[in-house]
């Protein structure tokens, strides 16, 4: 089932749609607005259930196109198609910019018009049944990075590889994941969600979050471990069983704390980041908690260690580490405490600011390991008319 939104000023057009799209046979529900895409920019609700917006682009304007730009950064999953009668090279440039996906040529080609349906037919159904990844990064000693790492790749991931990714501060104590990352005062705590737990579905659960980007939210920290005391693993439970479908990856900050809730989210975790640093107190710390992790049946390939803040000049050698920890070392990570500093003094992801740095390149190999980028797939409709509109270009002379 696909939720489309036509925009037509037209009422011929939209009656010549809406038979095309009752005909092709795939589920869905259509709303109509003759009122222009204005009245969607200031919907919301109405874009969050659209799949797919066709505007009728007849009489293209740019103010058409800043909505549709506004629209599609808004809404990443959004699919636009664009009806025109005669696409100029300069429209599908600017379409494209805007995050127009298709282009249906008026009169519209039923054949294409039903292939691109299907497509965001077939998408939606991925989406419905998405069972993100979680993931769960662990500080072995406080200080190790972890919450820094946990939002930082969070960014990484979803910027880097367009996916949602939801990061859940699990801290009982100064929980301040979401001001690592961005500036924006989060409207409400794990803790308020736990203590309202059969107010929570969908939209309940999207009013409490920091909408940090577009494609990253996060669900902000006790802050205060009295009222963290109250979120129970039943809480938890109920949390992620919604939002597994709904984001690509959930990244637990549990922080250092093991206790019923933390282990909950560890029995739930794909993939465990222990974060330490390569000095004698961390590397104690660390053969302790892998231990532990032992005894709670992990599987050693779930577990990856997180070596941070690594000076190559330093005393202990990674090997010694890894004898002494019981474990493989996945990674190393720089200390970069110029960049580092930079990003957390100023609530700006660090590949945000500074993206050539050693920590954020280390940050981009890491969210590629977990989300690699996809291989090039075929050409869309739109780069196809692109192309063949840039064959017969003028050259300059
Ligand atoms: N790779 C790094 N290079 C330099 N400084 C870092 C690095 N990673 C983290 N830090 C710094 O370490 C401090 C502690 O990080 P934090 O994420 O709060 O640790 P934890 O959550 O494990 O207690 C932060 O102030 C951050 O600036
Ligand atoms: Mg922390």
């Amino acid at each position: 089932m696909i939720n489309i939104l036509l925009v037509s000023s037209d009422p011929g057009r939209t009656q010549q749609i809406t038979a095309i799209i009752a005909a092709s046979g795939i589920g869905h529900q259509l709303r109509t607005l003759a009122n222009g895409l204005q009245q969607v920019c200031t919907d919301k609700d109405a874009l969050q259930v659209t799949d797919l917006l066709i505007f009728d682009g007849y009489h293209l304007t740019g103010d058409d196109i800043s909505a549709l730009e506004k629209l599609s950064g808004r809404r990443r999953e959004l699919v636009c198609t664009l009806i025109t009668p005669s696409p100029s090279h300069e429209l599908l440039i600017q379409a494209m910019r805007a995050g127009v996906r298709n282009v249906a040529l008026w009169p519209i080609e039923r054949d294409s018009f039903v292939a691109d349906l299907k497509r965001v037919a077939g998408r939606r159904a991925e989406a419905d049944h998405r069972d993100g990844q979680v993931l769960s990064f662990v500080s072995c000693k406080g200080g190790s990075g972890t919450t820094f790492l946990a939002a930082n790749l969070g960014y990484a991931i979803a910027s880097l590889r367009d996916k949602r990714v939801l990061l859940v501060d699990l801290n009982q104590q100064f929980g301040g994941a979401a001001h690592l990352v961005c500036d924006k005062t989060p409207p409400a705590t794990i803790a308020d969600v736990c203590a309202q737990i059969d107010r929570l579905d969908a939209s309940f659960f999207d009013a409490c979050l920091t909408h940090a980007y577009p494609n990253f939210d996060v669900l902000a920290g006790a802050g205060d471990p009295v009222k963290a005391v109250d979120i129970k693993v039943p809480h938890l439970e109920r949390i992620v069983a919604l939002i597994r479908h709904q984001y690509d990856f959930v990244i637990f900050d549990v922080g250092q704390s093991v206790n019923p809730v933390s282990i909950f989210a560890l029995d739930h975790s794909d993939v465990i980041f222990p974060v330490l640093h390569s000095s004698v107190p961390h590397i104690g710390a660390g053969q302790r908690l892998l231990q532990l992790f032992q005894s709670l049946g992990y599987p050693g390939e779930r577990v990856r260690v997180l070596v941070n803040q690594h000076d190559k000049r330093g005393q202990i050698a990674l090997k010694t580490m890894e004898d002494v920890i019981g474990a493989k070392i996945s990674k190393v990570l720089p200390n970069d405490v110029r960049a580092v500093l930079d990003s957390v003094n100023q609530g700006v992801p660090v590949i945000k600011q500074h993206k050539n740095s050693p920590i954020s390149k280390s940050l981009s190999e890491l969210a590629e390991s977990l989300a690699p980028a996809p291989r090039a797939s075929g050409t869309t409709r739109l780069t196809k008319l692109f192309r063949s509109k840039a064959r017969v270009q003028p050259s300059p002379a």
